[in-house]
């Protein structure tokens, strides 16, 4: 590192209220400040300090620019309607214009599981199947039917990559093409505290953190994988979840409805099953097409009922949704707006000590990929089942377990085979 460049650095923590990384800097060696100087270069300090002014101000939800979304039912389309949106879509799917990415960054915190989450194994008929598997065996049954093989771009952290690229390729991409098979990387952002002071970790550099799957598109770009998409002539994309056993990943309805209605976006929901439930909801905002998280949903909202007798905002986002290509181009030069959430990190003090905290102490910022749906005029929304869509395996125990994922796929997949 040049003296100019390590000059640089303290200068850039001095402005930003971060001397106290400073004095941590003077315990490291010279190899270990060089690596946390270059770290330091690359960080994004007016950006960090928008997110810090960012958790000094609480979400406020505007009722009043606020509508419900209308949405088409598949199982009240009637036959011919459903043949003929399928038949639009399985023209795009066989002409190989079609391509799927699941978002597989997370870290499955909430169900304990001590690897990257797609690497799960799900308890069904008796011998297993990993999350990944099931999501391969969709897609290899689409392949079938349409004659093609799609493109599966698998995002990944930069924590878990490794391992889920050692794992696909230990388990021979469970038969899937391997050359079909894109592995990129999503971003990440420092963590700070209350007082907006970057954290240090264990590995003496600044603690950072996945920056949510609002991230897929911009990774896409960065990444290389959306030009590959465009050299394979790729027209529509599916950006899913790796968690719901139940994923059509390759739903020539909802392909063919967002065709017929002209639309860039397009996304499969299910009626919300309580008001209560942990589901991103649909609805207009200012008539945009938006999805409201469980976590910033005010009470009163959720339990609202419409003039139809359900749940008003109960359009559930099953993180099912489809963009074109275009899209997927224009909200990955767009700026996402970033959600706070406050956790407990561990961290080395100014001495290089570490502290465990007893309490909450640091924010970290991720985007949801919903919150690109503003960004266009309008969705098309194809209301599915429950019984047929939604399976999730998201905590350890209880609501959206294993346990309760096993029993839906395999009630599922006993009613289609009978
Ligand atoms: C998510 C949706 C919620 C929806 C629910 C349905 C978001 C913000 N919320 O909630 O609206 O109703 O699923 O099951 O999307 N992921 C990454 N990188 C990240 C964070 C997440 O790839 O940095 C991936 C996960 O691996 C997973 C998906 O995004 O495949 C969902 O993330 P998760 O954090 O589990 O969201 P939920 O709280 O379940």
């Amino acid at each position: 590192m040049s003296i100019e460049k390590s000059k640089q650095a303290e200068e850039l923590l001095q402005q930003h209220n971060q001397a106290h990384i400073i004095k941590f800097m003077n315990n490291l060696n010279e190899k270990e400040r060089e690596l946390l100087e270059n770290q330091i270069l690359s960080i994004d300090f007016a950006q960090m300090k928008e997110l810090y002014d960012s958790t000094k101000k609480t979400v406020e939800i505007k009722e009043n620019k606020i509508e419900e979304i209308s949405y088409f039912d598949k199982q009240k389309l009637g036959s011919s309607k459903k043949e003929q949106l399928d038949e639009l879509g399985a023209r795009i799917v066989s002409s190989g214009k079609y391509a799927v990415v699941t978002m597989a960054g997370g870290q499955g915190t909430r169900l304990e599981h001590p690897g990257p989450k797609g690497t799960f194994k799900l308890d069904v008929y008796g011998k297993g199947k990993y999350l990944f598997e099931i999501l391969i065996d969709n897609l290899k049954e689409a392949n079938k039917k349409y004659g093609v093989v799609i493109p599966w771009y698998i995002m990944t952290s930069q924590q878990n990559h490794d391992e889920t690229k050692e794992f696909l390729e230990k388990h021979s991409y469970f038969g899937y093409d391997k050359n079909s098979v894109i592995l990129f990387k999503q971003g990440e952002l420092p963590l700070i505290d209350h007082n907006g002071k970057l954290l240090i970790g264990k590995n003496k550099l600044i603690k950072l953190a996945s920056d949510g799957n609002g991230g897929t598109f911009t990774s896409l770009r960065t990444s290389g994988a959306l030009a590959n998409m465009k050299e394979r002539g790729i027209k529509w994309v599916f950006i899913g979840g790796v968690d719901n056993v139940l994923l059509k990943m390759v739903d020539t309805t909802l392909l063919g409805l967002a065709i017929e209605q002209n639309v860039q976006i397009a996304s499969k929901s299910i009626p919300k099953a309580s008001p209560k439930e942990k589901v991103g909801v649909f609805c207009k905002m200012n008539g945009h097409p938006k999805v409201i998280e469980y976590s910033e949903l005010p009470e009163k909202m959720a339990e609202e009922i419409s003039s139809s007798g359900e749940l008003k905002y109960g359009e559930s986002h099953i993180m099912c949704n489809l963009f074109t290509i275009e899209a997927v181009e224009k909200i990955s030069k767009e700026p996402l707006i970033y959600h706070k959430a406050l956790k407990k990190n561990a961290y080395l003090d100014e001495t290089g000590k570490e502290i465990i905290p007893q309490d909450l102490n640091a924010y970290k910022f991720e985007s949801f990929i919903f919150d690109a749906f503003p960004f266009f005029d309008d969705i098309a929304i194809l209301r599915g089942k429950r019984e047929d869509d939604f399976a999730p395996v998201k905590n350890k125990e209880g609501i959206d377990s294993p346990k309760t994922a096993k029993e839906l796929y395999e009630k599922f997949w006993k009613k289609v085979e009978k």
